[in-house]
């Protein structure tokens, strides 16, 4: 049986970073045959044509049929893994909060095609921005399927963050654990080093050898470049991150499917873990076990940390009460 992976705004650019490594098989395995259906509105279709002509030309094993389609029903149909890609992209100077109205309408009828059409597995990783709030919408509209199936991208972040520390600590990133993201995929995000460790050893300790004071390096160097580091690419690059966003859209799917080693990070819907109100979709440290995201409990969060948090919680709850207000909740 092959995996149907439906990818919303595959003619894009994150869409066409993500099709050809899917169908090499670095997301589900090199044993596991996918179907893929590249989901656009009109004006995009001729960009998921010119792909699904290109996976042809890649001759890959594993590929079994592409389909590409501006309907919804038909591209969710059966659906067990759908990447929500499609969205309107931060331009320069534009906050991802100014997209919420631009994107509030296409994640509620999504979410409702995916109630209606995907198989009873489906999993949903939403990587459009703004990622939490357009997978709280997406939730909430897509009635009878549980909330759990429904996760937003932080792993880029996370990424960022545990890059940004190998290169300060002159360490091998695969050395850097447990650099979990809390809270929105945005700047009031919180890269948290309290639990990290580089070699098996506190960061926290190496970082006290190489910054000074480690608080005023966190606050004035690390979090500001990881949280701002979207903004970075864009202002450097002239459009967002693309392929390092596909990668990490990669790493959070395989590592939901086939389950995690050690913590990572992951936007899911809160049941009040960590005070986080019930129903936002907030990043958390995670594990994924037999095919399940299961927040890592029982953390202790110093006042700075718990403030950092909060303040990001509090976005959250802003977009939610800025989209309610749109009448999309
Ligand atoms: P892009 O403009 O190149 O592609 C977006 C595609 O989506 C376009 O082809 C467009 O036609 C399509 N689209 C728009 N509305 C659609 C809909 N209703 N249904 C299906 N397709 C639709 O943009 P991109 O660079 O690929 O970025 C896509 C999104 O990913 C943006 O919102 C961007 O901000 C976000 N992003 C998120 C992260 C993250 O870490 N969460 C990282 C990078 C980018
Ligand atoms: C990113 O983090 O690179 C993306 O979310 C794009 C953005 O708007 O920052």
């Amino acid at each position: 049986m092959a995996t149907t992976i439906t990818i919303t705004g595959a003619g894009g650019q994150i869409g066409y970073a993500l099709l050809f490594r899917i169908a090499a098989g670095d997301m589900l395995g090199h044993g596991e045959k996918v179907r893929l259906r590249l989901l656009e509105i009109p004006q995009g279709l001729k960009g998921a044509e010119g792909a699904a002509l290109e996976l042809q030309d890649g001759a890959f094993d594993l590929l079994e049929s592409v389909e590409v389609t501006d309907d919804a029903a038909t591209g969710f149909d059966g659906c067990n893994v759908a990447l929500l890609v499609g969205a309107r992209p931060r331009g320069p100077g534009m906050e991802r909060g100014d997209l919420l109205a631009a994107n509030a309408g296409i994640f509620g009828p999504q979410g409702r095609a995916i109630a209606d059409r995907a198989a009873s597995d489906v999993r949903v990783t939403v990587v459009g921005n703004p990622a939490n709030t357009n997978a709280l919408i997406a939730a909430a509209s897509a009635d009878g399927v549980p909330a759990d199936r429904f996760s937003a991208l932080t792993r880029l972040d996370e990424n960022r963050a545990r890059a940004q520390l190998a290169a300060v600590l002159d360490a091998p990133v695969a050395s850097i654990r447990r650099v979990p993201i809390w809270g929105n995929h945005s700047a009031t995000q919180f890269p948290d080093v309290t639990h990290a460790t580089v070699e098996g050893r506190p960061v926290l300790d190496a970082l006290a050898e190489r910054v000074g004071d480690v608080r005023t390096w966190l606050e004035g160097t690390f979090i500001p470049r990881v949280a701002k580091r979207g903004a970075e690419i864009i202002e450097v690059r002239g459009s967002s991150s693309v392929a390092s966003a596909a990668n990490a859209t990669i790493e959070h799917t395989r590592d939901w499917v086939a389950g995690t080693s050690d913590w990572t990070s992951a936007g899911v819907v809160s049941r009040g873990e960590y005070g986080v109100p019930e129903g936002l979709v907030s990043s958390f440290p995670v594990r994924s076990v037999d095919g399940q995201w299961q927040i890592v409990e029982g953390l202790e969060l110093d006042e700075w940390a718990r403030g950092r948090i909060d303040a990001s919680v509090a976005e959250l709850v802003d977009e939610r009460d800025t989209v309610r207000a749109l009448g999309v909740l």
